[in-house]
């Protein structure tokens, strides 16, 4: 017999109540709880129209009002409050109920938490979420993981409420343990370094074409038309076109040059450096919104420097080189994301499926886009392939855009742009695919100063050399 809602959230924050309302729509009824109480009674009242949503206003109301075994979603800030709002719900909810984290959790802190309430009965999966608000009210790609039972109680909700593309719901279960946060802050890793990259050709064609907001506006248009039809590039449209109703000017051009971050690039950066597999694209788009705060110190120099940004009489064959460059560096922030969370996949016991993660990030989620077919056809001929280069389909793909690279790199250089994002793929795809790079001269000098001892090519062995008398 029903005798509760089907699932409980609590944070009515911006995406808790529009995933509250997400379920609602499939059909479900909704138990919904928040700490601040005036935010509970403002959903309620004015967001819930013909929805089965009952705002609770204590917990032990809230648990009480679930169907058994329970499932509760929060959607809470990341970091300390997930932990005491676990700690709340404990005293209330019964053995087998299930928990799911749906924020930007830091991926150690769920394997913690995974670990304390699966030793205490309870069930537990830390769940990505991505799509925004929009994509939280109509269908956001969803990357829970988990124990598969843990996920079982949940699928049908997710399957409804995740956007659905040709190639399915975007949801599936992603893999052991914290294996959905891992996940989801690659995810957030690539997506910095896919919006830094969209900056860069903004600054080439703002600073060096001296193009007015309007026409980058066009021009990224026509290239989301393309090849390059993603939703970060449909957005770098939309934001180019904004007009500010006060000044008249493009809105674009009177926001401070300060990028805030809320720290999961900064980990998969990290992560990147603990599990040894190189993100430098991810990486540099990190420290480039880290750079981008230090306004007083950039001006000051910049008068020091007399920096100046010489301008290009452009011509529509550089505005392709542009676009051939974009397009080199996505792939390449992808195959960086993939190497890391194949690497983790394997320290992490998480038993992902690549290819299933690149599927459910073809729709609802800030990184969709029309190249995760083509990656998708890749990975699937091998998941062994684990930053997708060791395919020729790949690399004719990437040495086509070679040239372009580097006639845009040459007129960022000379025009003083940095493009650190375009600069390190092409130095990563340069590494990754060099039969000789110059570490014989590292483990030289390492053994030099060190006595840190090198392998020879021609013997085998390890080898120290007094290098000096
Ligand atoms: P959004 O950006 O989606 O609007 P947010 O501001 O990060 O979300 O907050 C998300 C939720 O975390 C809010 O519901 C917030 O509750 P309040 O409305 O009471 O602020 C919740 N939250 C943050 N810290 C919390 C804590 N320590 N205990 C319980 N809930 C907390």
């Amino acid at each position: 017999m029903h005798t509760g809602n089907d699932i409980g959230l609590i944070g009515l924050g911006v995406m808790g109540q529009n995933l509250a309302l997400n379920i609602a729509h499939q059909g479900y009824t909704v138990s919904v709880y928040n700490r601040t109480p005036e935010k509970t009674t403002d959903f309620i009242e004015n967001r819930v129209e013909n929805e089965q949503i009952e705002g609770l206003y204590d917990l032990p109301a809230f648990v009480e009002s679930l169907e058994k075994p329970r499932r509760i979603i929060l959607m809470v800030q990341a970091g300390k409050a997930v932990d005491l709002v676990i700690e709340s719900i404990l005293p209330y909810i019964d053995e087998d109920d299930l928990i799911i984290d749906a924020g930007n959790s830091y991926y150690p802190d769920t394997e913690r938490r995974l670990a304390q309430l699966e030793e205490q009965g309870y069930l537990f999966l830390g769940m990505g979420v991505s799509g925004g608000e929009y994509g939280a009210l109509h269908g956001p790609s969803i990357m829970p993981g988990g124990a598969e039972y843990a996920y079982e109680l949940v699928e049908d909700i997710l399957i409804k409420i995740a956007a659905q593309t040709d190639d399915g719901p975007c949801c599936t279960y992603v893999g052991n343990g914290s294996a959905g946060h891992f996940v989801k802050m690659v995810h957030n890793g690539i997506e910095y370094s896919i919006m830094q990259n969209t900056s860069e050709a903004y600054d080439l064609m703002r600073s060096a074409f001296d193009m007015k907001a309007p026409m980058i506006s066009d021009v990224f248009e026509s290239w989301n038309k393309g090849e390059l039809n993603s939703y970060l590039y449909e957005i770098s449209y939309k934001v180019l076109r904004e007009i500010d109703i006060e000044t008249g000017k493009p809105l674009v051009d009177l926001i401070l040059d300060q990028a805030e971050q809320k720290g999961t690039g900064k980990w998969t950066s990290q992560s990147g450096l603990d599990l040894g597999v190189p993100v430098p694209s991810l990486s540099a788009a990190v420290s480039s919104r880290v750079i981008s705060h230090f306004k007083n110190l950039r001006v000051k120099t910049a008068d020091l420097a007399a920096a100046y940004n010489d301008k290009v009489d452009y011509t529509q064959s550089m505005i392709d080189d542009l676009r051939d460059s974009a397009l080199f560096a996505m792939f390449l922030s992808f195959s960086q994301g993939i190497w890391l969370m194949s690497a983790a996949s394997d320290a992490f016991g998480y038993e992902l499926d690549l290819a299933e993660v690149l599927r459910i990030w073809k729709g609802g989620c800030i990184i969709r886009a029309k190249m995760l077919n083509f990656l998708q056809e890749i990975i699937k001929e091998d998941q062994t392939n684990v930053n997708l280069l060791l395919n020729t389909k790949s690399i004719q793909y990437l040495e086509s855009k070679l040239d372009a690279v580097n006639r845009t790199l040459e007129i960022a250089r000379m025009s003083r742009i940095p493009m650190p994002v375009l600069s390190s793929a092409l130095d990563y795809y340069f590494s990754a695919s060099a039969s000789n790079l110059p570490a014989n001269f590292i483990q030289a000098q390492r053994d030099f100063f060190g006595a840190h001892t090198y392998q020879r090519i021609d013997k085998k062995g390890v080898f120290h050399t007094e290098w000096e008398e």
